[in-house]
């Protein structure tokens, strides 16, 4: 395994690239050619740093979590909390109290929904999202917009996939009660000018939730710097396990919330009259938690942190210059997405072939990304059309896995001009 630590900007190129031999499932051959995966966010591939750590948890320390006075629940406890620190340190959140575990982004964003916007949200009131969002972040408001008589509204996106900023600034008036919007886009990759927007709902007053899957495992977050309210990621697209996932949220407001799940520690005292919450952040973790899954993503945050941030943001930004150029090339693409400000994302159609046979086709060659609507119909809708190809870039991505893509797009324009 390789932990390179680097020592200057141009061996970065080369050095984070070399991190793919981490990553055992990549050097797999699929349908008979290499594995040449741009599906990252959907699910990023774990390296074996991951894998192992939790399967040695699994083998010598597993046990339930603050329960136990024996030596394995201690070192369960003890791996489960110490991930919490690493993650806390990762965001960089105030305190460990604002790092709630969850089982992923949407989770998270429906545990805010609930339990800080549900027990004051009325008629009159509104939420504004973007024409941005993926159904995670659009489903939960819809649900508490039902439940409370408040109205969803959504800020514009205009034909490069970017938020019409004056538009959404024009939005935040005094009846918006939250503001919950991608950090980066899944289906195009748009990055959000999320500080500038932040700033602005801060001058009004509006909470601000960020949906930050597709940003942490590209590049540095700082929730503090950020000054965003809440911040909601998964452990499954960077680098870590399926089933875990994070809310950040600020201690103020997390200490005024009510539980978002009853059962066991979350609780202080229970009685048949009465039941007293524990503290931040156990009030809102329910029952026996995805301990291994804590654990892991605990490690992928070491390993995350083993190549810095920084550094995975410049090769990934200079690997989707490449094949945002390189798709170019091909006779017939049709890029969908294409905002000043992007991250490891491109979405394309070619001629007219339907994505899913076009994934199919890509697929026989070795060749995995994403086809279809991406969990984010209503920014199909805009272009008018039902879907697209996704090729999703992550760190252990290379100009060869580029290269890759666009000759079996070659072979597919064969194929279908037979
Ligand atoms: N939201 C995930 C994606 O973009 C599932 O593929």
């Amino acid at each position: 395994m390789s932990h390179i630590r680097l020592t200057d900007a141009e061996d970065n190129i080369v050095d984070i690239a070399n991190c793919r031999a981490d990553f055992p499932a990549l050097t797999q051959n699929v349908n008979g050619h290499p594995l040449v995966y741009l599906d990252s966010a959907a699910s990023s591939q774990q390296p074996a740093i991951v894998i192992d750590t939790i399967a040695e948890y699994q083998r010598h320390d597993h046990a339930n979590v603050h329960r136990g006075v024996h030596t394995l629940s201690h070192r369960a406890t003890e791996a489960y909390e110490g991930a919490r620190d690493r993650i806390r340190a990762f965001v960089n959140a105030a305190s460990r109290r604002e790092v709630v575990y969850t089982s992923g982004t949407t989770e998270s964003i429906n545990l805010v929904a609930q339990s800080f916007c549900r027990p004051t949200l009325k008629r009159g009131d509104k939420i504004l999202i973007t024409h941005l969002e993926h159904h995670s972040n659009i489903v939960p408001w819809q649900l508490v917009c039902e439940q409370t008589g408040a109205e969803l509204l959504v800020a514009a996106i205009d034909q490069r996939g970017q938020v019409e900023l004056d538009t959404l600034i024009a939005q935040l008036d005094e009846n918006v009660k939250m503001l919950a919007m991608a950090h980066v886009s899944n289906a195009l990759g748009t990055v959000l000018p999320v500080p500038d927007i932040i700033r602005e709902a801060r001058s009004r007053g509006i909470p601000v939730l960020l949906d930050g899957a597709q940003a942490v495992p590209h590049m540095p977050v700082d929730v503090q710097s950020l000054d965003c309210d809440f911040y909601a990621f998964s452990g499954h697209k960077m680098f870590g396990p399926t089933g875990m996932g994070i809310l950040y949220g600020k201690e103020a407001h997390l200490e005024k919330m009510p539980p978002y799940q009853g059962g066991g520690d979350m609780i202080l005292e229970v009685r048949f009259d009465g039941t007293t919450y524990n503290d931040l952040p156990y009030k809102f973790e329910a029952g026996t938690p995805n301990i291994s899954g804590a654990v892991g993503l605990g490690a992928a945050v070491d390993y995350l942190q083993s190549l810095g941030m920084d550094r995975i943001a410049e090769y990934e930004s200079e690997l989707l210059a490449y094949l945002t150029g390189q798709l170019q090339t091909v006779d017939g693409i049709r890029l969908i997405g294409t905002a000043k400000q992007k991250a490891s994302v491109q979405s394309f159609l070619l001629d007219d072939i339907h994505p899913h046979d076009l994934g199919t086709i890509l697929d026989r060659q070795g060749v995995a990304v994403r086809t279809g609507h991406h969990c984010a119909m209503p920014v199909m809708d805009f272009y008018g059309i039902a879907g697209t190809a996704r090729a999703s870039l992550a760190l252990y991505n290379n100009r060869q896995d580029v290269d890759a893509l666009v000759d079996s797009l070659g072979r597919a324009k064969e194929i279908f001009s037979r």
